[in-house]
């Protein structure tokens, strides 16, 4: 298991009162695999994921769980180790490539200054190693784009380096949020495919974050899905896909776009589904202020 996360609990602090927003999450990814996490807006899923690296909004609070990287958690890390881990053993693909590339540097900097720091390259040998990952992820010219700025390049072109900047200093974890979600529908399919061919040939362990579950079924071995902060259901892809789930789970399904049936696209959630939901994330937290209280 390179990545356990168990009971994770977080808060966020709003105008004075506190609101839970993740309940409890947990979650499993082996050696090796991609571990979908799926759910709508606002569920908590980049909240996981910014737990996981460290980076939660001032606001926010942890306040129960182990997030287990390799064995060790990383809440219990001395900070100055945990900041050592990230970039170098976790990576991260974020949404929008525009905000993970830095607008006013070119993007051979932008890359060999990473190989420089996190593999201790020198500077000739970081730019053959960016040479080498911009070939890997299928990118015809790389030299001509090595001496562009990011705004040159189109969204499609950047998430590519923001993906071979993830990759190349062989991470053991790399952490996608929503990475195409900004993305037009065939930049996107080229991009899942990139990932999962690169996860392949690698063998880094992928967190998968996403909205669709059509994503999912693409490129995931396993998948968690999260709703209110709250893992509902997790399992082999497979599963998911075939016969028993959770009722939120069948919704996610159904609203998947059928590209058989534009018509039927969208089948949200019914109200009480959602109403259901709520109950049972509220009984969580009186639950849990129980126990807080008699402890
Ligand atoms: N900086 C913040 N301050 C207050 N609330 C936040 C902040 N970021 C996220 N939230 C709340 O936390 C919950 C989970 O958000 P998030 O993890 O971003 O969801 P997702 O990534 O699944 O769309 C949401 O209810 C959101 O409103
Ligand atoms: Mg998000």
């Amino acid at each position: 298991m390179i990545l356990d996360i168990e009971n994770l609990r977080v808060s966020i602090n709003a105008k004075g009162t506190r609101t839970p927003v993740l309940r409890g999450a947990h979650l499993q990814l082996e050696q090796g695999k991609i571990l979908g996490l799926v759910g709508e807006s606002g569920g908590g899923k980049t909240m996981v994921c910014k737990a996981i690296l460290g980076v939660l909004p001032e606001s926010a609070r942890i306040e129960s769980g182990a997030i287990r990287f390799e064995g060790r958690d990383l809440l219990a890390m001395p900070a100055r180790e945990r900041r050592g881990l990230l970039g170098r053993s976790i990576a991260m693909i974020l949404q929008n490539p525009m905000t993970a590339l830095n607008p006013v540097f070119r993007i051979e900097d932008q890359m060999t200054d990473v190989l420089r720091l996190h593999a201790g390259l020198d500077r000739a040998q970081a730019r053959a190693r960016a040479l080498e990952m911009l070939t890997a992820v299928h990118i015809r010219e790389p030299e001509r784009v090595l001496r562009h700025y990011p705004h040159e390049l189109s969204g499609g072109m950047c998430q590519r380096v923001v993906i071979s900047i993830a990759f190349s200093c062989s991470p053991r974890l790399i952490i996608a949020d929503e990475p195409t979600t900004a993305l037009d529908v065939t930049v996107q399919h080229q991009i899942l495919r990139l990932i999962r061919e690169l996860q392949r040939k690698t063998g880094t362990s992928v967190l998968f974050i996403t909205h669709d579950l059509g994503v999912v079924a693409k490129i995931c071995d396993s998948v968690s899905v999260i709703y209110a902060g709250r893992i509902l259901e997790s399992g082999p892809v497979e599963r998911i896909f075939s016969s028993q789930h959770h009722p939120y789970t069948q919704a996610l399904l159904d609203a998947a776009p059928r590209y058989d049936r534009p018509d039927t696209a969208l089948h949200p959630v019914s109200p009480e589904l959602r109403e259901q939901l709520a109950r049972e994330a509220e009984e969580f937290d009186r639950r849990v202020d129980r126990e807080v209280a008699h402890a």
